[in-house]
């Protein structure tokens, strides 16, 4: 939790294409959110988010995990970045690995996650098509904090899209991926601001205050 008046340090993992990352990166600097990512690690050298970082002169590191002996090891470095770049809260943004118990316990409820589903529904890949062939009518997004699980930690905030008769698994992402970079800022913003409390499974969004 930051203290009022201070900008959040917010520290990206991501694998991939690094949308939500822009989404992040787009509403810190419109001032929506009181928060600034100040680096940006990825497991993918060709990851399009490190580039995406680093046209804005943000640090964008790729951390190879293939270059250590476990998973420990590998996030001790990344454990090292965060820490150098004074890191409040680690956002995972298209990051598709799990996280360990070295990452879980240097940032308790300091980790989010988003996941294209409504969660409990469909955790871990493929969540969209999987939706789509199950034959649900509403899909969406979440952002939870992130626990020792595949998408089991409180959740934060979610989003709700139909599933129109005509779609296909790319129609329906790209809807719920508007939904999500919508709520992924407002996630860090409320967290930014102090305002989500953990009680158990349960995160409440205590008021703002004028
Ligand atoms: C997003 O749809 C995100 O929800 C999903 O990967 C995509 C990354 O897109 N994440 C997961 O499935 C994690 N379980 P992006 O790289 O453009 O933000």
């Amino acid at each position: 939790m930051s203290r009022r008046n201070e900008t959040l340090r917010v520290g990206v993992l991501a694998s991939g294409r690094g949308s939500n990352l822009q989404a992040i990166l787009d509403a810190s600097e419109r001032g929506e959110i009181p928060a600034r990512v100040v680096v940006v690690l990825s497991d993918r050298e060709e990851a399009l988010a490190l580039q995406r970082a680093r046209d804005r002169g943000i640090p964008a590191i790729w951390v190879n995990p293939k270059a250590f002996p476990d998973k420990a090891a590998y996030e001790e470095t990344l454990l090292s970045h965060l820490r150098e770049h004074g890191v409040g809260l680690v956002a995972l943004a298209g990051y598709m690995r799990l996280v360990g118990p070295t990452l879980l316990r240097a940032f308790p409820h300091r980790i989010m996650n988003i996941h294209p589903a409504l969660l409990p529904a469909f955790p871990g890949l493929h969540a969209q098509r999987r939706a789509l062939e199950h034959g649900v009518k509403v899909a969406g997004c979440t952002v939870h904090f992130v626990d020792e699980g595949v998408d089991t930690g409180p959740i934060i905030l979610q989003a709700a899209v139909p599933v129109l008769e005509d779609d296909t698994e790319e129609t329906l992402a790209a809807r719920i991926l508007e939904q999500e970079h919508r709520i992924y800022p407002q996630a860090i913003r409320l967290f930014a601001q102090g305002r989500l409390i953990v009680e158990g499974r349960r995160v409440r969004i205590s008021p703002e205050e004028s």
